[in-house]
């Protein structure tokens, strides 16, 4: 076979030699005898030129190079020169392809849109308004209609590039502690979160559920000593809140651990995980970072190397003295959150903080209540730039009082009545934590919206492509 070479491997080293790349065409332009092209790969890009002049270019080969529509792929020949002065706006900006072939192996259609309007920041265009010129920008409708296209985009690219990173220093953290990845069922017989955001379907027949957690499976996993456990997973919620943040269908990554004495040994385990999963993502998706930057500016994420815990107390007394009017045993809303992010952000110089013991009456009903005052709960949720992106708690493990706060809480006994005989047989005390991959990488990267960090998403009103 021959040999191929990425684009980003196209580096003045090779000056000389014959090189055989595929790859997209980004932009084309003819200009009398000769053609330019910026092929991409990926988010590598190089200008390769055809001149009539050279032996092997036809005025023909110009002319079908010049016809070829931006984001078909191609098969190009030719050797490598050094330029005099470096190609603006080319990653591989050193060097340029002289071609001597090429050949159109997939021919695109008329696009929606052009993935450099798309790749365009908000920035670049309102600067340009300014200059009295328009530049084209792409509506996020329109960009999830053709999510194959929009995802070719810089930004995007190294979006999903973090978003793996994420799961990988999730994976390598926790199985250093000793954690095994599992895998739970999704298909389920009634709610694993709660009655109402569940997705019904017809199961042979029977009524069945999406999973909107692998909540009563990790643990079950604890009481059949598997030990320590985590899975990365689909997550359904059938909720219909058109927000920034909610999709119908996230990733959920999950983590369950027995404890010996309490709910803070699950968090010493999170602030750890955490920690080295920021460092991790600075050092090793530093490129990505910086590209997500161009088209989204945000700033680095400010995080302690011990992470900040707070009671929720403690947290509603910020919030009281700055002048907020908060109920002390209700939820915090969206906005509520925020400030509170922002209040603690000036006092401790972090955007990353865990907020703990909230109320018993907020919380789900597996959740275990505090010993010293059982109207606050073991439980917390941990924030980034003041949104919640992870929620856990210690669990009830005794089947009477798990028995017991179901019935308080409303919820049909008899359909978790397998979950809760699961501790009937010596359950050992633990917690664990919920986080939503999506939010890790909106907040992470101080975006706007979790479609943003969703491949395809999946929202009250989208289910295709
Ligand atoms: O807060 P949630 O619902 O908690 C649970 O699922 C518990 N079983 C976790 C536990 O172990 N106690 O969900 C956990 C996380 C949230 O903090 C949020 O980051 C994310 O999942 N999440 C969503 N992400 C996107 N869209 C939605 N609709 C989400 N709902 C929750």
């Amino acid at each position: 076979g021959r040999t191929w070479t990425a684009v980003s491997a196209l580096t003045p080293e090779l000056e000389g030699q014959p090189v055989l790349v595929r790859a997209r065409v980004h932009t084309v332009r003819g200009k009398g005898k000769s053609a330019f092209l910026v092929l991409r790969q990926a988010t590598a890009t190089v200008q390769a030129v055809l001149f009539v002049d050279d032996e092997s270019v036809s005025k023909g080969m110009v002319k079908y190079a010049t016809a070829l529509p931006r984001e078909s792929i191609v098969d190009v020949e030719g050797s490598l020169k050094v330029p005099a002065e470096p190609i603006v706006g080319c990653s591989q900006s050193k060097v340029e392809l002289h071609v001597t072939g090429i050949k159109c192996v997939s021919r695109a259609a008329p696009l929606p849109f052009e993935v450099t309007d798309a790749a365009r920041s908000a920035e670049a265009v309102k600067k340009a308004a300014e200059a009295g010129e328009v530049l084209a920008t792409v509506g996020q409708d329109v960009r999830l209609d053709n999510r194959f296209v929009d995802l070719r985009t810089p930004a995007n690219q190294a979006i999903f590039r973090v978003q793996s990173e994420v799961c990988q220093l999730f994976r390598e953290a926790l199985q250093r502690q000793g954690f095994i990845e599992i895998h739970t069922p999704k298909l389920l017989s009634g709610a694993s979160e709660g009655g109402a955001a569940v997705f019904h379907f017809d199961y042979m027949g029977r009524p069945g559920c999406l999973a909107q957690s692998p909540q009563f499976y990790k643990q079950m996993a604890i009481c059949s000593d598997l030990g320590r456990v985590y899975e990365i997973g689909p997550v359904f919620r059938a909720e219909n809140s058109y927000t920034h943040r909610h999709l119908c269908e996230f990733t959920g990554l999950d983590m369950e651990m027995a404890i010996c004495e309490s709910y803070h040994e699950v968090l010493d385990v999170l602030d750890a995980l955490f920690v080295h999963m920021f460092q991790g993502l600075n050092e090793r998706c530093q490129h990505e970072l910086e590209v997500i930057g161009e088209q989204y500016p945000f700033e680095p994420l400010k995080f302690l190397p011990k992470s900040l815990r707070l009671t929720f107390a403690e947290g509603i007394q910020m919030l009281q003295e700055a002048g907020y009017d908060v109920d002390p045993f209700g939820d915090l809303n969206t906005e509520l959150e925020r400030a509170l992010g922002k209040l603690v952000k000036e006092k401790y110089n972090t955007e990353f903080y865990m907020l703990h013991r909230y109320p018993l009456a907020i919380r789900p009903f597996y959740t275990m209540p505090c010993k010293d005052d059982p109207r606050y709960s073991c439980s917390f949720d941990i924030f980034i730039r003041g949104e919640e992106i992870i929620s856990g708690a210690q669990r009830i493990h005794d089947p009477a009082l798990l028995t017991e706060r179901a019935q308080v809480l409303g919820l049909p006994v008899e359909t978790i009545q397998s979950y809760i005989d699961s501790f009937k047989y010596g359950a050992p005390p633990h917690g664990g934590a919920g986080v939503g991959l999506e939010r890790v990488v909106m907040l992470f990267c101080g975006l706007d919206n979790i479609r943003k960090t969703s491949m395809f998403p999946r929202d009250p009103k989208r289910l295709t492509p």
